[in-house]
């Protein structure tokens, strides 16, 4: 792309999550065009999605039978609200489907247009449920370090990443922060399992110093996404949700990376024994192809506010929460998801992932790998004085044509579900080449 056309592609559209001036200066890489795993730019390059986007076009990218669900569903009905009495049929069938796909009595769906708005309903929801059970003063939140919960006002707040604090205070009060359970970089400095799971402990700690009485909800990912692909280890989940039960505090996941197959079970959290009172979903349930998002609240939760009765009205909703078009997508997205049998695809290829990425352990530069179903990180440490290192090594995959992200301290990997086993392979063979490239090692897989 010439010069001119790269600067005229971000004249008028603001690109976030990366330098404004650098994009002035340079351009973004406009895509154009996309097939399964592979998505074309402008200069007609093509490069494999080794991130499925932004985590989320799982079902990979041009399906026709989306295309044809959202076409038929503008041609029937463009649009209703579930707001005010109304109603839409696209909406009630995704949000059974739902409620099927979904663990325990997580069966009641309140739709959103993305993650951010699912987690800012989870803050409202939540204290809505305590006032009407008669506990107004149940209004905080605790959330993990690292955490990233969206970059509205107040998933921002839940969000435990310095750069989305810094600058766009006063944040939301009322957070509580305690330590992720990071294993391979415990902020308590412990190991596992001599710990006994010490991090999980300090959410009891946390809830006797500021009162149960005063918090409405834990919120965590069962799997961090962008803090790095954090797996907590055996036990950690169901001892959270044991000191939720035990001390009436709503345990909350956010499923936004890791729901509807990523990590070769239906939900993250499924990888323990433990349910959740509340699970947040955007990205997977529409595979991307339009925005939609949503937060599940169990059946105890929502019968709260039909307990309430009729003179009380729940003053929480957008006017595209069940949006007929994004759900009539939602739906076709389910039924790939289900034909194809792509939980279980991811399961069986994450193996593969997992036992290819564990060979760049060999990489001098390799701190860690980490890997659940079909969504990785390679963790790297930058040698001192240069620049990061994981810049270093998505830009060079880039030149390679394979997408990955950089993330703090890691390359994280992401791809579609559907991804054939040579592309995984040689997303994995490119991060090796480039590392080896980079660091001088030899190639090791
Ligand atoms: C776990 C998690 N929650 C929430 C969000 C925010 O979602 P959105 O960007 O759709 O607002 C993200 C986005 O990456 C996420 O990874």
């Amino acid at each position: 792309m010439s010069v001119a056309k790269r600067h005229s592609a971000s004249a008028h559209l603001i690109h976030a999550f990366d330098s404004p001036a650098r994009i002035a200066k340079s351009g973004p890489r406009t895509l154009v065009r996309g097939k399964g795993a592979y998505v074309w730019d402008s200069d007609g390059n093509r490069y494999l999605d080794g991130l499925s986007s932004l985590w989320n076009v799982s079902v990979g990218h041009g399906r026709v039978e989306i295309a044809q669900a959202v076409e038929a569903q503008i041609r029937t009905l463009s649009y209703a609200p579930t707001l005010l009495g109304f109603s839409s049929e696209p909406a009630q069938e995704l949000a059974r489907r739902i409620a099927a796909w979904t663990p325990g009595s997580l069966d009641h769906v309140l739709f959103t247009s993305g993650g951010s708005e699912s987690n800012e309903s989870v803050i409202r929801l939540a204290r809505i449920y305590w006032k009407l059970r008669g506990h107004s003063d149940k209004t905080q939140f605790i959330a993990l370090t690292e955490a990233y919960h969206g970059s509205t006002t107040g998933a921002a707040t839940l969000t435990g990443l310095e750069k989305f604090h810094r600058d766009f205070g006063p944040l939301m009060p009322g957070v509580e922060r305690i330590a992720r359970p990071h294993c391979g970089g415990c902020e308590l400095g412990l190991r596992h399992p001599e710990c006994m799971l010490a991090c999980a402990d300090l959410l009891e700690q946390t809830i006797e110093r500021v009162g149960a009485d005063q918090i409405a909800a834990f919120i965590a990912e069962p799997i961090q996404g962008v803090g790095g692909v954090i797996v907590p280890p055996p036990g950690y989940h169901e001892r959270v949700r044991d000191i939720c039960t035990r001390h009436d505090i709503l345990m909350v996941c956010d499923e936004v990376i890791t729901g509807f197959g990523r990590t070769g079970k239906r939900f993250g959290i499924e990888h323990w024994d433990a349910v959740p009172d509340m699970m947040v979903f955007a990205k997977g349930i529409s595979s991307g192809y339009v925005p939609l998002g949503g937060v599940s609240l169990s059946t105890e939760i929502y019968d709260a506010f039909v307990d309430a009765g009729h003179d009380f009205a729940l003053s929480h909703g957008f006017t595209y929460s069940g949006h007929p078009v994004a759900c009539a997508a939602g739906l076709a997205t389910l039924d790939i998801l289900e034909r194809e049998d792509l939980v279980n695809r991811a399961a069986v290829l994450g193996k593969r992932l997992a036992s290819g990425l564990d060979q760049l352990r060999k990489h001098s530069v390799v701190r860690d790998v980490r890997s659940i179903g079909l969504m990785a990180a390679v963790e790297l440490a930058t040698p001192e004085g240069s620049s990061s290192l994981p810049e270093s090594i998505r830009d060079a995959a880039l030149e390679q044509k394979i997408i990955i992200r950089a993330s703090g301290d890691n390359v994280v990997l992401c791809p579609p579900l559907m991804i054939e086993e040579s592309d995984l392979d040689r997303l994995v063979d490119t991060i090796d080449s480039v590392l080896a490239a980079t660091t001088g090692d030899p190639v090791i897989v």
